[in-house]
């Protein structure tokens, strides 16, 4: 049984990486078998590689669309929408574009570096749910390419997803951290935020991380087995 257990707290954030969706088949982005380590972000993920080659990074998030597309949200996203259910102040910050969290039933989720499932036009300042695999035309009926609504290296975060993230924080009475290597910011710094406001902090990962030693609690191991344990209502 894990050291601490969510069943004595009511306003949990879970804040998620890549490595809550390794369970579901979805490659994280550093380590062994990463998305780095195969694709270099400079070609396919920002915005100068986009304003490019538009019809290259395209063809890398179709090929992402696809795959996601054919994995299913694993247990740990189940265990966290089954906590918003029953404590309906629970709510997700997530690094993650792939929309597992909703998928699995969550309904409250700060998506911080945006989805593979929207696209914008920035020409008119649109933004549109979009989940055809492959997308049907890169182009808005403007004429302009579209872009993928994610936050690419370089590119500036959501100020107002960042400041409801931190109202989220301070609101909360207990933050989980599951999946994330913890080295990309502004996003990196919200376990600090947890901490500068007394809240508990739980850090779940596999291997510990540069900000392991921030955290109160830690447990080591895979998502869904942490959560497991983390979520367990036997005393
Ligand atoms: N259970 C728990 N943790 C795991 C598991 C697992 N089964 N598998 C891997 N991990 C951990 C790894 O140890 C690592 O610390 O998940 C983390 C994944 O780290 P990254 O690949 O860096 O993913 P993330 O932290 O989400 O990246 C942040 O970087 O590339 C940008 O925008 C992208 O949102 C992404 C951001």
């Amino acid at each position: 049984m894990a050291e601490i257990q969510i069943k004595h707290y009511n306003k949990i954030v879970f804040f998620t990486g890549a490595g809550l969706s390794a369970e579901s088949g979805i490659p994280t982005y550093r380590g062994k078998g990463g998305v780095w380590q195969e694709y270099n972000y400079e070609d396919f993920a920002c915005q100068r590689a986009f304003d490019k080659d538009p019809q290259k990074v395209w063809e890398f998030h179709n090929k992402r669309r696809e795959f996601i597309n054919g994995c299913q949200p694993n247990e740990g996203h189940r265990i966290i929408a089954a906590v918003e259910q029953t404590k309906p102040q629970t709510m997700v910050i997530t690094q993650n574009i792939d929309g597992m969290h909703q998928r699995a039933g969550s309904k409250k989720v700060i998506e911080l570096h945006g989805s593979l499932w929207r696209v914008r036009c920035d020409r008119e300042g649109t933004i549109s749910e979009n989940t055809d695999i492959p997308l049907k035309s890169m182009k808005c009926d403007c004429g302009e390419y579209l872009r993928p609504d994610i936050v690419w290296f370089e590119d500036p975060l959501d100020q107002q997803k960042i400041q409801q993230a931190v109202e989220a924080i301070f609101q909360s009475d207990l933050f989980v951290s599951i999946g994330t290597s913890g080295v990309v910011f502004p996003a990196a710094q919200l376990p600090a935020v947890a901490i500068q406001n007394s809240v508990p902090t739980v850090e779940i990962n596999i291997e510990s991380t540069p900000l392991s030693q921030l955290y109160q609690y830690r447990l080591q191991g895979p998502a869904s087995e942490m959560l497991k344990q983390l979520c367990s209502d036997s005393d």
